[in-house]
Order: C-alpha cells, then structure tokens, then sequence
C-alpha cells in the first residue's frame, strides 16, 4: 500500500520519503514492480523552513499531511525546485494554493518549464544562478546548476553546515528500501540493481553529464557526507558507494562484481530458443554472471531489468527471431532503447538470428548496433531449426570468445 514516511536525517533535516507502490510502469514506460519513492526534505532555520522538492500530483493530500506531522503549513517560506519532473513537482499546485507568499527557486529552465505543468504563471518564482546562496535565517544553502540530470532544468544543492548534497534524481534509485538510509551491506547490496537499473533507464542517455557534474562537485569543493536524492536510499555511511557507481554505469561498466554475459532472446516457435540454451549451456560451466531475458509465447521479460543488465554488462548475446522481413517487434524495441540510451558506451554483442524465408533480422541488427558505436563479435544466422552440429559449433566459438574477453 503507498503510503508515506517521515525519517529524521538530521537535527535540522527531515526526509518525507513517499512508498508508491501503485505506479507500475514509471514514466509510464518502464516496469517497477518494486515500486518507488519520492523524497523530499525539509531544513528546519530560524526563521521557518525550506521545503526541497515534492511527490506526484496523486498524492498531494497526503503531502500535506505528512509536511504538517513536522511543522506548521505556514513555517515553510521557501520551496526549492530541482527538477521540475512531475514526480517531483506534482504536489506543488496545492502547496501554492494554500502558501500564496512562498517564493519558488530553481533554475530559469525550470521556471518556464514549471509554469507549463502547472498550467499557471508563477510570479514568485526567482530563477537562481549557478552557485547562488539560499539564506533563509540562520541557513545557507548553495544552489548548484547540474544541467542534463536528466532534463536540462536539473540542480542540486549543498548545505554546507551539515554537509549534505540534495540531488534529485541524480544518485536515486527504483525500489522502496526497507531502510530509510545505507545502514548496511546488505541494504545496499539489495538496493544497487534497482539503482542501476533506474540509471539505465532514466539517466544513461545522458551519461557524459554525469562525469561532468561529478567532475564540478569535486572542483567547486563539494565536501558532501550525506547524498541526499529524491529516489530511494539516503546515503549517510557511505555515499562515495553511489557515486563510484554511477560514474562506472556512466561508463558502461560493473561497479563490482564477476565478468557478466546478459543473454536476451526473442523466439516464436523455439528455434533460437534451441542455439541460446546450447550457448547458455556452455558458459553456465563458467565461473561468471549470466542473466537470461526472453521474449516467448510463455514469457516476457521485464524491460527495466533487461536494460540494467545489459549497461553493466561485459557482453550481450542478443538472439532475434525474423518477423515480417525484419526484427520481432519486442527485440526491435529494446535495441532501440539500447542503441539510444547507451549510445557510445561501445557495448560487445554476439548476434545469433533464425530466419524461414530470408535472413534480415542479422543485417537490422548489425545496422543499428553498429550506427550506434556497439562492437559486433559475431554473427550467426541459419534457417529454421539450428542443426545439433551448428549449436555445439557456435556454442564452442561463444565459449572461447569468452574466454578470451575474460582474460584481457
Ligand atoms: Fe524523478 Fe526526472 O524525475
């Protein structure tokens, strides 16, 4: 059931973290089965508080509710806008409807874009420079321009006192961490996929943004102990653990963890099913991580995973059954989800394909996988049944392929 809950980050800090366990497809795209949260955050100041960030419009009245089990309404002066993304910015219509003097910050992107969703001028809304103080009594906060995380409307912002980076959706997640912060291995190492997966479907298009941002926090000085964004966990204990990871999904790359092939396949009546299972056959004898994906008359695959898998992959054999002269549907529309959003991240795939009258599902793929900057190692196809010398034969040459990846 969605519901929310309140965590005290610090003395001054409060998280207003929402448990959105009824959206199943975020952005209306990508399947969560495990759900999501929304997080915002209160500053406590002297002189009333600030406000960073908000849930989705559906869950505006539980908003408020959760606001005023901290403080009054009318304390809050000041409501910062980081990402103007409906998941964040959707319960501000009701805020504003009820705090006709509290001024709006945010960048000037985020004005104009701001003022569309809510189909409303906002007269109180001050555009921010990079770098610009937030001062509301004995508080000061920075504001930090992070342009591309993932709009081009995306800030952060640093208060400095407590050393705590807000983020938004940069450094989030997918999943409704059982905990409220990283305060254990295990949390984390529960939390991780979900994060990943997040980033390859939310943020990975923009990859080289994030380098860069990481880059600027570190040259601006950016001293930050507690990474606080608006999806998922908190890091308090150890938030160099979702930075480093998001700086090796931005690269294509594992954080941690053994030589991975990702094995994705799409088959009408078995006949790429057969190679695959011959292929996985052979590396299952392999100390490695295989993670399988299909697109069956029995099973579909959940996209999200699919495409989290495959950014931190070491290979990808993507098998493709021929539909109408060309690729199924379903592996024609992760290929291009793939080929946009990990566009020069040069990941490895084997192509293995089955045809009954002509073979084009190799040559699309090869087209597209290579207009995108993807290295092709190999490529097989055959008609109908694969032949029991064919698989055994293929499988060898993926095996060695392996092999010899693993040892470079
Ligand atoms: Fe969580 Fe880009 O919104």
């Amino acid at each position: 059931m969605t519901t929310y809950r309140i965590y005290k980050l610090t003395d001054r800090v409060y998280l207003l973290r929402l448990d959105d366990t009824d959206t199943r497809f975020f952005e209306g795209i990508w399947p969560i089965p495990e759900g999501i949260t929304y997080n915002a955050y209160i500053v406590m100041t002297s002189e009333g508080a600030i406000l960073i960030d908000g849930w989705k419009r559906e869950f505006s009245s539980i908003f408020i509710d959760a606001i005023e089990s901290i403080i009054d309404l009318r304390d809050i002066k000041k409501i910062i806008v980081q990402h103007t993304e409906p998941d964040h910015t959707g319960t501000l219509n009701i805020l504003l409807r009820l705090l006709e003097n509290v001024e709006l910050l945010g960048t000037q992107f985020a004005k104009s874009m701001l003022e569309g969703f809510l189909g409303r001028s906002l007269p109180n809304f001050r555009p921010l420079k990079d770098g610009e103080k937030i001062v509301l009594g004995d508080v000061e906060l920075t504001f930090i321009h992070t342009p591309w995380l993932h709009w081009p409307d995306t800030a952060m912002t640093y208060y400095a006192d407590e050393k705590i980076l807000f983020t938004c959706d940069a450094f989030g997640g997918y999943s409704i961490p059982r905990s409220f912060i990283d305060s254990s291995d295990s949390v984390i190492e529960e939390y991780l996929p979900h994060a990943r997966d997040y980033f390859a479907n939310i943020v990975a298009k923009y990859s080289q943004h994030v380098i860069k941002a990481v880059d600027k926090l570190v040259s601006i000085g950016i001293n930050y102990r507690i990474i606080a964004p608006g999806h998922g966990l908190v890091w308090v204990n150890k938030p160099d653990i979702i930075v480093r990871s998001y700086l090796a999904w931005a690269r294509g790359e594992r954080f941690s963890g053994k030589f991975k092939v990702v094995v994705i396949y799409s088959s009408m009546y078995g006949n790429v099913e057969e190679m695959i299972m011959s292929i996985v056959k052979k590396l299952e004898e392999k100390d490695i991580e295989l993670k399988i994906y299909k697109f069956t008359d029995k099973v579909h695959s959940n996209k999200s995973d699919v495409l989290g898998d495959s950014l931190d992959s070491d290979l990808i054999v993507l098998g493709a059954s021929t539909y109408e002269g060309s690729l199924n549907p379903l592996i024609d529309n992760l290929v291009s989800m793939i080929c946009s959003k990990f566009k020069g991240l040069r990941k490895r795939f084997i192509i293995i394909s089955s045809y009954g009258w002509a073979s084009s599902a190799d040559k699309e793929l090869t087209r597209r996988l290579s207009e995108a900057g993807m290295e092709i190692l190999k490529n097989v196809t055959y008609r109908g049944r694969p032949s029991r010398d064919l698989m055994d034969k293929i499988s060898e040459e993926i095996s060695k392929i392996v092999d010899e990846l693993r040892r470079a």
